[in-house]
């Protein structure tokens, strides 16, 4: 399969493109950054050649060229980037409509793992509180992390009775309607999220640990090869881990 990079020399590109240069059936045949790095192209519409599929670790500020390029070149494309304005998700979802389009806010098969089994637990537990804690590194702008909000809307499909409280602090007494949501900032974490659902008399604790950011580059390379003989549509971690 031949892979085209938007993002080549960020930090997820480069982890992308030295995985793939090590996977019997990939190749990193083009890639796109406006830096200026040395062989790659400042433009996707600059790169003509074959392709298979595109892989985006770059800026959500390029969506719309990405998919005029890929819906021009009939090219599947993973959209790992994230920050999406709703303007530029409805350019996704019509894409979409003439393209294989894998989009996903963390990458993590490991994380929708855990999104499928906390959806069971809130579904079949009952009489519980339930508290997300996100654990970070020093440097993350954003807080509470998307991660966190993802898990808590799997939560929300099975109970959209219960709404969301962040950062509780004050005199703020838990409602029995919230899912808390709290973050840690600390030291070099990469990213822990746990999800705790409470009763009077036990604890159930789901806790997915990323080591390394390496696991992005995994999930993009499973959805691109989940993704390469696709019909249209928009596709998530769900239709991954059921395939
Ligand atoms: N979905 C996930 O699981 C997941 C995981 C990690 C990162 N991300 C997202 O991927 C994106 C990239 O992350 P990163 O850590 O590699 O960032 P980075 O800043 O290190 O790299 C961004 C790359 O995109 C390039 N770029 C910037 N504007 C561009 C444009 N208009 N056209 C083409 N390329 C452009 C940069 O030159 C650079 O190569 C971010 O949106 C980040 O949030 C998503």
């Amino acid at each position: 399969m031949k892979v085209i990079i938007n993002g080549i020399d960020g930090a997820m590109g480069t982890i992308l493109a030295g995985m793939i240069s090590k996977a019997a059936d990939m190749e990193v045949i083009a890639g796109v950054t406006p830096t200026g790095a040395e062989g790659a192209y400042l433009t996707l519409d600059a790169y003509q050649g074959p392709a298979d599929m595109v892989i985006d670790f770059s800026h959500h500020s390029c969506t719309a060229d990405l998919m005029a390029y890929c819906t021009a070149r009939k090219l599947p494309v993973v959209v790992c980037t994230t920050g999406q304005d709703e303007e530029e998700m409805a350019c996704i979802a019509e894409a979409a409509k003439s393209i294989p389009v894998f989009k996903s806010a963390n990458m993590s098969v490991g994380v929708a793992i855990t999104a499928k089994v906390i959806k069971e637990i809130a579904a079949k537990f009952s009489d519980y509180d339930v508290e997300i804690v996100e654990t970070h590194h020093n440097r993350k702008v954003d807080a509470p992390s998307g991660t966190a909000i993802m898990l808590a809307d799997a939560i929300r499909e099975v109970r959209p009775d219960l709404h969301y409280n962040l950062g509780r602090s004050g005199m703020a007494k838990r409602e029995p309607d919230e899912i808390g949501i709290n973050a840690v900032r600390m030291g070099n974490i990469v990213g822990t999220h746990e999800v705790m659902f409470g009763t009077n008399n036990q604890t159930i604790t789901v806790t997915h640990q990323a080591h390394d950011r390496a696991l992005f580059a995994d999930g993009a390379v499973a959805a691109a090869r989940f993704l390469v003989n696709k019909p249209a549509g928009l596709y998530n971690m769900d239709d991954l881990l059921a395939d």
